[in-house]
């Protein structure tokens, strides 16, 4: 592959990083809620099932901001809000000034320490990250039903690329070493989304496509982000063990912790918020992998995804290998589901090379003689990180005032 092309397919590789946090999915085979919150970071809890709660503060607020036609001059105004330290701008409604000064707060749980072992995590496994953010987490969403529903049909699915820049935001911000900090910008984002998946619960429903599709009224309920949220950190997680990447117990706890506080901020109750990856791993068995299912939208989204790079390359390069690594990180059935083909170098190539790449770069094997295929590992893991980090930076997060126009 020459160096322009393998570029794109790693650009690509980086901005489907974005989507992990953004897709929608049919509860169909959604089993009964029975986690208990005696696992929670809150450590109890009504026990109700989050598929019935969604954000009783922020949704009636942003309702109303909708209906007063006061979002286009918010958007303007939260413009230069960016970071968490920030005083909030003058002249927004009273209303929602007093929901985002308590929206910012972080909770009383957020440990300082934890947050900078996390920053270590991420400065040591971002090139893993980077990759799993986006491959994983990111193709994950176009199965999970209900997200690809809301996203195909919410205002940003007309807008692919924009919208992955939007979310790739969020995987930028929590990694950074300010992430919760007064000079860095996590809270922002979050506060923001809380705002945005508010929207996007009233305007959905008005929306002509909604009615014909979804079996539900309202989307993103707790459920659902919890959903979204094991397609990050949790599979993430479970990657980085299977690859038996070395990880000390107190950097992963870090990294779940950092993740907690993303959800707290993102307006996800700590009682639905699990205390451990024990906690977490059987919270994901029991929402995530029942509903994980194909959808016509889903796999639109999946083939746009796919072929990002095709403007560059003519998908030649990029889709085979990007499909062969979905296929490699996600299994044969979900990659059967969006209709990606099996590739006769690269499928053969990382089921063999990638368990040997790793453990050479972790230094648990010798090197071996260098193998072709360990650089190029090496560059695309690189080229995905950095690209996924910089498709990030100078985005504004705004809230939707209108659904998809067609
Ligand atoms: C927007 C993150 C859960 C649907 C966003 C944005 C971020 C984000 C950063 C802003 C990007 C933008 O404006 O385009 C997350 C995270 C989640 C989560 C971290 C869970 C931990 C969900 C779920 C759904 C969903 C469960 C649907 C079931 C949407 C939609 C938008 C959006 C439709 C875009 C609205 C628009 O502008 O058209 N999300 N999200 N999200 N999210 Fe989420």
């Amino acid at each position: 592959m020459d160096k322009h092309s393998r570029r794109n397919v790693l650009k690509v590789g980086g901005a489907l990083g974005a989507l992990g946090a953004l897709s929608l999915a049919t509860p169909a085979q959604a089993v009964p809620w029975t986690w208990a919150a005696s696992g929670s970071v809150a450590g109890a809890g009504a026990g109700t099932d989050p598929r019935w709660v969604w954000d009783p503060e922020a949704d009636p607020l942003v309702a109303s901001l909708l209906d007063r036609g006061d979002v286009p001059r918010v958007n303007e105004l939260l413009r230069t809000w960016t970071k968490n330290g920030q005083p909030l701008p003058a002249g927004l409604p009273a209303d929602l000034r007093d929901f985002m000064e308590g929206a910012r707060q972080l909770p009383s749980w957020a440990d300082q320490g934890k947050l900078a072992t996390a920053f270590e995590f991420n400065e040591k496994r971002g090139l893993y990250l980077g990759l799993l953010y986006g491959l994983a987490s990111g193709m994950m969403s176009t199965v999970i039903p209900k997200e690809a529903r809301a996203v195909y049909y919410s205002q940003g699915g007309a807008d692919m690329k924009d919208r992955i820049s939007k979310t790739a935001k969020l995987g930028y911000d929590i990694g950074t070493r300010n992430a919760f900090a007064p000079d860095g910008e996590m809270i922002v984002t979050c506060v923001k989304t809380r705002l945005v998946h508010a929207a996007v619960r009233h305007l959905l429903p008005q929306s002509p496509h909604w009615s014909g599709v979804a079996d539900e009224e309202i989307p993103i309920s707790q459920r659902d982000m919890m959903v979204t949220w094991h397609s990050l950190p949790t599979t993430v997680m479970q990657k980085l063990v299977a690859w038996k990447v070395p990880i000390p117990a107190a950097e992963s706890e870090a990294f779940l912790h950092s993740w907690q506080l993303g959800a707290h901020m993102l307006g996800i109750m700590d009682e639905y918020i699990p205390a451990t990856w024990a906690e977490a791993n059987s919270q994901a068995k029991q929402v995530l992998d029942p509903i994980l299912a194909p959808t016509p939208e889903g796999i639109k989204l999946a083939d746009i995804l796919l072929n990002l790079g095709s403007p560059v390359d003519g998908g030649i390069l990029s889709k085979p290998i990007l499909g062969s690594f979905t296929r490699f990180l996600l299994g044969d059935r979900i990659a059967g589901w969006l209709n990606i083909p099996r590739e006769l170098i690269w499928d053969p190539l990382l089921r063999t090379a990638w368990g040997p790449f790793i453990a050479v770069r972790e230094g648990l094997l010798p090197f071996p003689g260098a193998p072709e295929a360990y650089w190029l590992f090496d560059e695309f893991l690189r080229k995905a990180a950095l690209l996924f980090l910089s498709e990030a930076r100078p985005i504004s997060i705004e809230i939707p005032d209108t659904n998809r126009p067609s």
